[in-house]
């Protein structure tokens, strides 16, 4: 089967092995064992049932979302969440609407089950929200499903609650499922338009995991809410490549999810305090476009005159010892994701590194035709 490859999945895994000053991921870092609660019993091999995960964990999610167990579907990080969602719902031929830029699995995902992606752009002129009356012509009785995330990767901004109802009602006429990226929602201040789209519709599927904003990648414990008919579907394809899950993650999960408030307290306290260091460096410069972000630690910027960034990503790497994403790999060369949960040194010491690499390959690249780095 051709399908496009995961490459920015690839380029991040080989990046953590590159020395120079980390601003590439968009992870917290990794929790501290007295912060997420583990003991040394949470790593017993056994737990209370491990073949859909510990049952303790599916109430949690589901009184947590005010839904039923019926309606959850965990899994090892949201990754496995979409993978499921898409081989339940696609058969080869279906249209996938795709926010873009966006994250890459999406499309990988679309061209590995055989259909077709149609980008829905977002603007920036628009805040990074799609164009409602643009994503109602998209609609047709191919699509099956449209894939959008809120927070917005790479933008991090936060989507409108009635524009996203609104297109999650158009959706449902046209008999298409929305299938909603939630990783990042737990940025955003507990209450503020916080909740989960979960409740916005009947075709609706929701995902997150403990990943982005809990630093607890490593336990890889995502789940996703989905309507019951779906959602057993997401089984039947699950059972095909997990025959259980890690009883360890699972224990583990069960700790965390108790100290989520305070975990998410320490996430926003990183982005409130990080932020203005990231400000202040854009405002001294006259050349570089951005919005802020809703939340999270990481930020979407363009400078001036740049339409590809993957040379230079790779100039700011080799020469500058500074990593960050290149746009290439979210559809949007001329854009670049920064991340900025570094320590207040190194991030300050990270920023100016990148207005170097930018004002040095201006002057040296001029009309290069650049790709992403490998
Ligand atoms: C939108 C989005 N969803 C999911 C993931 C991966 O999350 P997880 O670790 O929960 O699989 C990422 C990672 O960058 C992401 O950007």
């Amino acid at each position: 089967m051709e399908f496009e490859p995961f490459s920015y999945m690839r380029h991040a895994k080989r990046l953590e092995y590159t020395a120079g000053i980390y601003m590439a991921g968009s992870g917290m870092p990794p929790a501290k064992v007295e912060d997420a609660g583990f003991t040394d019993d949470d790593y017993a091999l056994k737990t209370l049932c491990a073949s859909y995960g510990d049952p303790r964990n599916v109430d949690f999610i589901a009184s947590r979302y005010k839904t039923s167990g019926n309606n959850v579907v965990l899994t090892q990080g949201s990754s496995e969440g979409y993978f499921l969602a898409f081989g339940a719902l696609l058969e080869p031929g279906d249209k996938v609407i795709i926010e873009t830029p966006g994250y890459q699995q999406f499309n990988s995902l679309t061209t590995f089950f055989g259909c077709r992606p149609v980008p829905l752009k977002r603007r920036f002129e628009n805040k990074w929200n799609p164009d409602l009356k643009e994503f109602k012509r998209l609609l047709d009785d191919k699509t099956k499903i449209v894939v959008l995330t809120d927070l917005h990767n790479p933008t991090m901004s936060k989507m409108p609650p009635d524009l996203l109802k609104d297109m999650i009602a158009a959706a449902a006429k046209n008999g298409t499922t929305v299938i909603v990226g939630e990783v990042y929602k737990d940025h955003l201040k507990p209450g503020d338009n916080d909740e989960s789209c979960f409740e916005y519709g009947d075709n609706v599927i929701a995902t997150s995991s403990l990943t982005k904003v809990y630093g607890l990648s490593a336990i890889r414990f995502g789940w996703a809410l989905a309507p019951e008919r779906i959602a057993g579907r997401m089984l039947d394809v699950m059972d095909m490549v997990d025959p259980e899950m890690p009883a360890i993650c699972q224990n583990l999960a069960w700790k965390a999810l108790h100290n989520l408030p305070r975990m998410r307290a320490i996430a926003r306290g990183i982005h409130e305090r990080h932020w203005p260091i990231v400000e202040e460096w854009l405002k001294q410069r006259d050349d570089i476009e951005y919005l802020k972000p809703a939340g999270g630690i990481t930020v979407w910027i363009h400078a001036d005159g740049l339409k590809d960034t993957g040379n230079l990503v790779q100039v700011m790497r080799n020469e500058f010892g500074v990593l960050v994403v290149p746009g290439e790999y979210f559809q949007a060369p001329g854009w670049f994701r920064v991340g900025y949960k570094n320590p207040p040194g190194e991030l300050r010491d990270g920023l100016s590194r990148i207005g170097r690499a930018i004002d040095d390959y201006r002057k040296t690249h001029k009309s290069q035709k650049i790709k992403p780095g490998k």
